[in-house]
């Protein structure tokens, strides 16, 4: 699929944009956590189960952009067993961006380890990362071992600072986060989202889907930035947001 178009009306309206400079990550060393989610506009994040059918062509060609310019894709357990996520596949039209780095690398965040460890997300030729905590069942980390490098971040759960601080010790510094709802809730949570990218489809879908945040702390506040704000020709509209650092409530 060639770029699709979007308009941004953000900072400063235009009718074409860059769009590998749009989503650029950050010069530097330090490691930079970004998310993507997709919501409708009454803030559901999944629509039948599925967080795809809110979304359109264009919203796919940007999560396959925002890929290609990762070094590492993580995802809750929940959302590779609903999505059926596979090894992570750098469409043709990226593959220059990369240059000769090789695809990013696939991650999954899980405290129970009760995965399919023959499914597709296990058969890449890059072998995925298992992100758990020491109370994970010790016979499943074993068959986690046979098909993935095992990370141990946190003691009854992942902690996400210790997330970051695995993947960066491993060299991993563009990291792009896919959610689902409760991992993105642990990371905000935990103040360690650097950048949230959210697609609003222009839809009212009713349910009780989860918001995109779905995490059972206490209520926080964490103020964020607006970038970018795009559109596409099907009136998708597309949030880049950063943490706001200069507020310090
Ligand atoms: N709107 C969107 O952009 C979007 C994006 C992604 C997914 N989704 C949708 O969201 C739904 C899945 O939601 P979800 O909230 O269940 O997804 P999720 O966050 O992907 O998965 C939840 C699971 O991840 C693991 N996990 C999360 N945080 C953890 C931590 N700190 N430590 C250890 N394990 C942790 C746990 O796995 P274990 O139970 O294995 O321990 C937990 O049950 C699907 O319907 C999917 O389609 C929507």
């Amino acid at each position: 699929m060639p770029q699709p178009r979007l308009r941004r009306l953000f900072p400063k309206p235009a009718d074409s944009v860059d769009l590998i400079q749009a989503y650029a990550y950050p010069p530097g060393d330090t490691p930079w956590l970004r998310a993507n989610m997709i919501a409708s506009v009454d803030g559901a994040a999944t629509l039948g189960g599925r967080a795809g059918a809110l979304g359109n062509p264009t919203d796919q060609w940007l999560l396959g952009l925002l890929r290609a310019l990762s070094d590492v894709i993580i995802a809750g357990a929940g959302t590779v067993v609903a999505e059926r996520y596979g090894p992570a596949r750098v469409r043709p039209e990226f593959a220059g961006l990369r240059g000769a780095a090789p695809e990013p690398r696939m991650a999954v965040v899980s405290r129970s380890l009760e995965l399919d460890f023959g499914s597709a997300f296990f058969i890449g030729e890059r072998r995925p990362l298992v992100i758990t905590c020491e109370a994970a069942p010790e016979a499943r980390r074993e068959e986690a071992e046979k098909v993935a490098e095992v990370v141990v971040a946190g003691e009854h759960k992942v902690e996400p600072s210790r997330l970051v601080a695995e993947l960066a010790k491993r060299g991993y510094r563009r990291l792009l986060c896919e959610g689902g709802p409760q991992l993105l809730g642990e990371l905000a949570a935990a103040d360690v989202l650097d950048e949230l990218c959210v697609s609003i489809s222009p839809l009212l879908v009713g349910g009780n889907a989860p918001r995109i945040t779905n995490h059972p702390a206490d209520e926080y506040r964490r103020p964020l930035r607006l970038v970018h704000l795009l559109i596409d020709d099907d009136e998708l509209l597309y949030a880049r947001y950063r943490r706001d650092t200069e507020d310090d409530e």
